[in-house]
């Protein structure tokens, strides 16, 4: 619901955007995902799937009728009726594959966290760059109608001077030593799975901390499994928490002299946010009203990604690399002072 305190999003219907021709790098939980909000709410053409097993990518196709099927990735790549690579495999996998479809040429948009480490990251943006592709990492938060009408408030400074950037992501995780989010081989840890969604939303308010302090909890397996940051900007501060060890709210604030937002849970993924004034009383309220639940948000940032390569960029200007390297450099720093060193490899 508009209100008069909030402007109303920006955010063109995905189903208007020019069609491209998408190949998934990665069939598991995610791409399902990502594939079945395109084919729901937009005109993207999902062409290819490529796997490392012939039997999963036949899967893949079959239940999401994707029409062309590709064993290995260097098969996907080369597809010729591919026009963008959605990489959806382990962090650990990001840049190694991102930089393989860069290398052949494709635009590429790669899911959260785009690499393990800010220089993985720019290794990534770099070759998109020197090869003129476009390339993005999928932090469709940003794509969502409800967090342009917070970009809009912010640019507006309708919060007056901001003070305050609050947001928790904590849950999920899991019980087996060997899964991705424990193995810090695999890029384990609630910092690199949820905590990014956090540390960009203190980044979308604040802007890049000049300072990042984190104190938290690494568990049997070295990754930490609870996280909490104060990233200072200026004297403005965000407090952001992430943790695999119990649920938290899935609330994000920003907090300003004369007024803050609340968005509501789940702030990651459509949803709401309320306008409160300084004297706490309500100014304002926005309600999502497109019916584009949880991951079926996704097909925001692809259609994002589809007007930003018909218009011929390589990058987004609301998701820039820049934006996706200063997450990591914060994500770094904090894994890093809790104890998580880089494992070997991580360089490359
Ligand atoms: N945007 C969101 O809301 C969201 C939600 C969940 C996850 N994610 C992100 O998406 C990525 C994938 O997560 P997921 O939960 O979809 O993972 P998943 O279900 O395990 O699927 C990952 C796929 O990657 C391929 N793969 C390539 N190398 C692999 C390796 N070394 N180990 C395991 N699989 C490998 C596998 O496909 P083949 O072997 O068949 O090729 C597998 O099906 C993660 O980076 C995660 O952060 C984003």
């Amino acid at each position: 619901m508009a209100d008069a305190a909030l402007p109303a999003p920006r955010t063109p219907d995905p189903a208007d955007a020019p069609s491209l021709g998408w190949g998934v790098l990665g069939p598991g939980e995610i791409a399902g995902d990502f594939v079945d909000a395109l084919q729901r709410h937009t005109g993207q053409r999902v062409v290819a799937v490529g796997s490392r097993s012939a039997d999963r990518a036949e899967r893949f196709a079959v239940r999401y009728d994707v029409p062309r099927v590709h064993v290995g990735y260097e098969a996907l790549v080369a597809d010729p009726e591919v026009d963008v690579v959605y990489v959806a495999t382990p962090h650990r996998e990001h840049a190694r594959n991102a930089l393989l479809a860069v290398a052949a040429g494709k635009h590429v948009l790669v899911e959260k966290p785009v690499a393990v480490t800010a220089a993985q990251a720019r290794s990534i943006f770099a070759a998109a760059a020197a090869a003129g592709v476009f390339a993005m990492e999928a932090m469709w938060t940003r794509f969502l109608p409800q967090t342009d009408v917070v970009a809009q408030v912010l640019e507006r400074g309708g919060l007056g001077p901001v003070s305050l950037a609050t947001a928790d992501f904590a849950g999920g995780g899991s019980a087996d030593p060997a899964s991705r989010l424990l193995d810090p081989a695999q890029g384990g840890g609630a910092l690199l799975d949820l905590g990014v969604y956090v540390a960009w939303w203190s980044h979308l308010v604040l802007g890049p901390p000049d300072r990042v302090t984190a104190r938290g909890l690494l568990g049997a397996t070295g990754v930490d499994e609870q996280a909490t940051l104060v990233l200072e900007t200026g004297a403005a501060q965000g407090v952001v928490t992430t943790g695999f060890r119990g649920r938290t709210a899935w609330r994000a604030t920003a907090v300003g002299a004369r007024a803050r937002i609340e968005v509501a849970a789940p702030f990651w993924a459509a949803s709401g946010l309320t306008l409160v004034g300084a004297d706490g009383t309500v100014a304002g309220a926005w309600e999502d009203p497109f019916g584009r639940p949880f991951r079926q948000g996704l097909c925001y940032e692809a259609a994002a990604v589809a007007r930003a390569i018909a218009e011929g960029r390589s990058e987004h200007p609301d998701h820039p690399a820049a934006t996706a390297v200063a997450v990591l450099e914060t994500i770094d720093a904090a894994r890093h002072e809790l104890g998580y060193a880089d494992p070997p490899g991580w360089s490359a």
